[in-house]
């Protein structure tokens, strides 16, 4: 057991960081999109804590952060040159690569795929952590596995206060959902995840860009378990936009029972509800923002939270739809 400390990111908290991180202890720290849960990744044994402070499957690989003047092909290959245009569009921030690596990672780390996915977040506080351990840092997102990803240090110490030493706060993220995972390792980029960098956003730069939701990994993954992720500790229903009474009635059945219910959905359906609401936003990018940290807040208040679907017409919208569709059941 640890007791565990949250500091601001200062000079005093960055020192202690470092000796953490390079002593082979776990460090929460923010980025643009979600709090990490850092370790070296070049120790096993260092990363091997990481899969045991959140409950993660030991299947299911983490990712690799640098600062932004880090080498990074001294870590992977670069197969094709459109990697370099998307570096010079994208970086630093919420775009991680997966390039083939040249073995310098832990195996825990990549869960011995000859692949790994390297991040450069572009938040100051994210910047002056890695630069601070100057070591590439695995770290997935800094919450107990499947619950829904911190975008406060509070949340962050709600899941693993006791199992870490020391957490940085920087405040509130503002991307809010995780950064879009892209496999550069053949000729056609590979959206793997959904984040803020989109797949038009990719085509802008490349010329083209597939879209795959089966990691390579999902074969190895109990069937089922990949659907439910970012869950919020209370009872919740997914509706269509469609389904507006349908919605309405279970909050009024749920409110006569004694207990209680919150909506969570975006501005533009507001008017369509009556009754306690988490508001979402109105732009695609505000309700990625705002995303976990209402379904955090829903703990507290709600007994059942019903949520709408997204949809804003952006791109963002399909980010937002699959971590949404997972971290809420389906009404039905
Ligand atoms: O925004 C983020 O990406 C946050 C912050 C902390 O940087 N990190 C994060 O890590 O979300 P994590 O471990 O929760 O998600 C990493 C994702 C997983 O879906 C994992 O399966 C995939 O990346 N991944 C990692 N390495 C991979 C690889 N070599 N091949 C395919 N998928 C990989
Ligand atoms: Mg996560």
């Amino acid at each position: 057991m640890y007791e565990t400390i949250i500091s601001k990111v200062n000079e005093e908290s960055l020192n202690k960081a470092r000796e953490y991180i390079l002593n082979g202890e776990l460090v929460g720290f923010p980025t643009e999109t979600v709090y990490g849960l850092g370790a070296i990744a070049y120790s096993d044994e260092a990363v091997k804590k990481i899969f045991e402070a959140k409950g993660r499957p030991q299947d299911n690989p983490l990712i690799v952060h640098v600062h932004k003047d880090y080498d990074v092909d001294k870590l992977v290959y670069v197969d094709y040159d459109y990697v370099y245009k998307l570096r010079e569009a994208f970086l630093p921030g919420p775009l991680t690569m997966v390039y083939r690596s040249k073995g310098m990672i832990s195996p825990v780390a990549t869960c011995g795929l000859d692949t790994v996915g390297i991040r450069i977040p572009s938040s100051e506080a994210a910047q002056r952590f890695l630069r601070a351990v100057n070591v590439p840092v695995a770290a997935p997102s800094a919450n107990v596995s499947k619950h829904t990803s911190p975008v406060t240090a509070m949340h962050v110490y709600e899941d693993l206060k006791g199992k870490i030493p020391l957490i940085l706060d920087g405040g509130k993220c503002t991307g809010g959902i995780e950064s879009t995972v892209l496999d550069v390792t053949t000729d056609t980029p590979i959206i793997l995840r959904s984040g803020l960098v989109t797949a038009d956003m990719i085509k802008s730069v490349v010329g083209k860009c597939g879209y795959s939701q089966n990691k390579p990994t999902d074969k190895i993954r109990a069937p089922g378990m990949k659907y439910r992720h970012y869950c919020p500790k209370c009872e919740t229903a997914l509706f269509k936009r469609n389904q507006v009474a349908l919605a309405q009635k279970l909050y009024d059945e749920v409110k006569a029972k004694g207990q209680r219910p919150y909506f969570m959905c975006d501005d533009a359906m507001l008017s369509e509800i009556h009754g306690n609401v988490l508001r979402l936003g109105s732009t695609a990018e505000e309700i990625a923002s705002n995303l976990y940290d209402k379904l955090h807040e829903s703990e507290g208040l709600a007994d059942m939270l019903i949520a709408f679907e997204v949809e804003t017409g952006s791109d963002v919208d399909v980010g937002i739809m699959n971590r949404l569709s997972k971290a809420c059941k389906k009404y039905e």
